[in-house]
């Protein structure tokens, strides 16, 4: 029995000191810190927007932070595999920190169990690992936007446009709003909980609803394009609406209907990117939900970097769940914005 025990400690003992050997030593901050960011395809137009924010803002941040980085970027054509090996490659060149804007977002346990045997943090962003993926290691975060308030900012948008605008978006006059839906990639969170609290919200608002089609578009334009035109094929005027679950889709559903030469703009979007923001300002969408690029890009690098060199996270308004989500507004086509706090406090 003696000899056991003394065994088992000498063997807990050398597993520590592998341990502490793996073990990273900090980094300061006038060390240079890799970060690999990882995307889940080059042509997304609200990940590209990130990434060119990144890029745009780190030497700022340097500046301001008082800290060297270097930042690289890898493209994963749609594959977990390959960003699975592009993991890999980043973790044996020694990176400090990943940014990992998933494939699949089920895969996570993969991405983790490396960086963590690596003793590397990762900061996930814009496709949500489940919740139990993220609590396998306390190094470990993930940014996003609130889908829910994203979703139910765009149901009010709509809301707010039927009160000023009854016979513009009740077409027929039938006292229902007949309408279709553009959706993303099934497999990401956003989809769902978007389609959901975007109609619920129209529902609690008291219009009545009538879907006549919907479809999935895979967040991308042509697909939004091509889906819209089948409907307008099949229901012409009767659509009275359509609701996307993103700005792209929502841009193909307005290509759609430029070339059909009809003039609808009864379309809602969500995301805010530059060219969303651009058609809400030329009346040619009812409006979007702005989930900033700029605030993503600068909470990515601060955070992988604090997390890289294991500093305070302090003021960074880390939700329990090892989450921070970025503030969003509406834009509508009368220029005017809002916040789902301000819509709270007018309701109450
Ligand atoms: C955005 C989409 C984007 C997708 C990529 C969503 O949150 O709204 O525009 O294509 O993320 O993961």
């Amino acid at each position: 029995m003696v000899l056991l025990a003394a065994g088992a400690l000498l063997f807990a003992a050398a597993v520590g000191i592998i341990w502490l050997g793996n073990k990273r030593s900090r980094r300061e901050r006038s060390e240079i810190l890799k970060i690999g960011v990882l995307i889940y395809k080059e042509d997304d137009t609200f990940v590209s927007g990130i990434v060119e924010e990144m890029k745009r803002q780190f030497k700022d941040y340097e500046r301001e932070s008082g800290s060297r980085i270097r930042l690289d970027f890898s493209y994963a054509e749609e594959n977990q595999s390959i960003q699975n090996e592009q993991i890999d490659k980043y973790l044996s060149l020694d990176y400090d920190v990943l940014c990992v804007n998933l494939v699949d977002r089920t895969e996570a346990a993969i991405v983790i169990e490396k960086a963590k045997s690596a003793d590397v943090p990762v900061v996930f962003f814009n496709r949500e690992p489940v919740a139990e993926d993220l609590q396998q290691w306390d190094r470990l975060y993930y940014v996003g936007s609130d889908a829910k308030e994203s979703g139910t900012l765009e149901g009010l948008l709509v809301v707010d446009y039927y009160k000023k605008y009854p016979e513009q978006l009740d077409r027929n006059q039938d006292g229902v709003i007949q309408y279709v839906l553009l959706e993303g990639e099934s497999r990401h969170q956003d989809s769902l909980i978007r389609t959901e609290y975007s109609v619920q919200t129209l529902v609690d608002a008291g219009l009545i609803l009538e879907r006549l089609d919907g479809g999935i578009a895979n967040w991308v334009r042509s697909q939004g394009e091509a889906l819209t035109t089948q409907w307008l094929k099949e229901y012409g005027n009767e659509i009275e609406l359509i609701i996307s679950n993103n700005d792209d889709m929502a841009l193909g559903a307005i290509d759609a209907v430029e070339n059909w030469h009809i003039s609808f703009s009864n379309i809602v979007g969500i995301d805010g990117t530059p060219q969303g923001v651009a058609a809400v300002e030329s009346g040619k969408m009812i409006g979007t939900i702005v989930a900033g690029q700029e605030d993503y890009a600068k909470v990515l690098l601060d955070l992988a970097e604090r997390a890289a060199r294991e500093e305070t996270l302090d003021g960074l308004d880390i939700r329990e769940d090892k989450s921070v989500r970025i503030p969003m507004y509406s834009i509508n086509c009368d220029g005017e914005i809002r916040r789902l706090e301000e819509s709270r406090k007018e309701e109450n």
